[in-house]
């Protein structure tokens, strides 16, 4: 465990924790990530499934691809990472989880402080008046739900491609980063911006820059400590690492 001291000395001084996660966090709860050999961008086109033009061309295509991400998510649990991280909340003066996932398992963990980057896979909006829908749609409907207030082809809230992201989260997720005494980039490629700026923001402003990842990404030269396990695996032991020093 020797690997993990360091992590756990700096972890002990931190008032500020930020973590930033990726598709890789959930991968152990068996959503799949994008880039991955086995990724979704391996089998879908992202242009036309994750981009307004994709969904104007073929909205019905599009709607029906969400609802087959998210029936998968629905049936999907919080893993041991997910559950370590709102541990890890627990036993931190202020920690705040930013993450590029839309499929609220870590809220489904119990994590309390959180931002969504990239919005979520949960509620959805009318694309003309932005009316938001979440309960009322019937997500086993192969039909493309219309607004009731203006006849609006409705979308999921996710963030696509060339979008921008909702109002004032990254900036919050910036000043956040570049705040902290501890960052963690966890399950990311770190290959999207403006997310991916995130660790660099945090290594600038002279936080301790933690990676986990199994693959090395274009952020672990950088980071202070990159660790090369599945986050399932090793958030649990850190964690219990930091009890038992909490407990000393
Ligand atoms: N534990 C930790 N990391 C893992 C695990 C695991 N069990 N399994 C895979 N990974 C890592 C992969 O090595 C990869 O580097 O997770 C990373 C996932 O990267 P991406 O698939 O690129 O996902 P992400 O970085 O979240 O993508 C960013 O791109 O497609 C858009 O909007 C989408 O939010 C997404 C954004």
């Amino acid at each position: 465990m020797a690997l993990y001291d360091i992590l756990i000395e700096h972890l002990v001084e931190a008032r500020n924790v930020a973590i930033f996660t990726g598709a890789g966090i959930s991968a152990e709860s068996g959503i799949a990530t994008f880039r991955d050999p086995d990724g979704l961008w391996s089998k879908f086109n992202p242009t036309e499934l994750a981009s307004m033009k994709g969904f104007l061309r073929n909205p019905e295509r599009v709607w029906q691809w969400y609802n087959y991400r998210r029936a998968i998510i629905a049936d999907a649990q919080p893993n041991a990472g997910h559950i370590a991280l709102a541990e890890l909340e627990r036993n931190t003066p202020n920690c705040t989880v930013i993450t590029q996932n839309v499929d609220r398992l870590h809220q489904r963990a119990g994590t309390k402080n959180i931002l969504e980057l990239h919005g979520n896979i949960i509620d959805n909006h009318c694309v003309k008046c932005s009316t938001p829908y979440t309960h009322e749609i019937n997500i086993q409907s192969k039909e493309l739900p219309l607004c009731n207030a203006c006849g609006g082809n409705i979308r999921p809230s996710v963030v696509w491609f060339g979008e921008n992201l909702p109002d004032g989260i990254f900036e919050k997720a910036e000043y956040i980063a570049g705040h902290c005494d501890v960052f963690f980039s966890i399950g990311t490629s770190a290959e999207v911006y403006p997310a991916a700026y995130l660790p660099f923001t945090a290594k600038n402003r002279g936080a301790f820059c933690v990676e986990i990842n199994p693959t090395p990404t274009s952020f672990t030269p950088y980071s202070h400590l990159a660790i090369q396990e599945k986050s399932g695996e090793c958030l649990p032991c850190i964690v219990e690492l930091l009890q038992q020093y909490h407990s000393l």
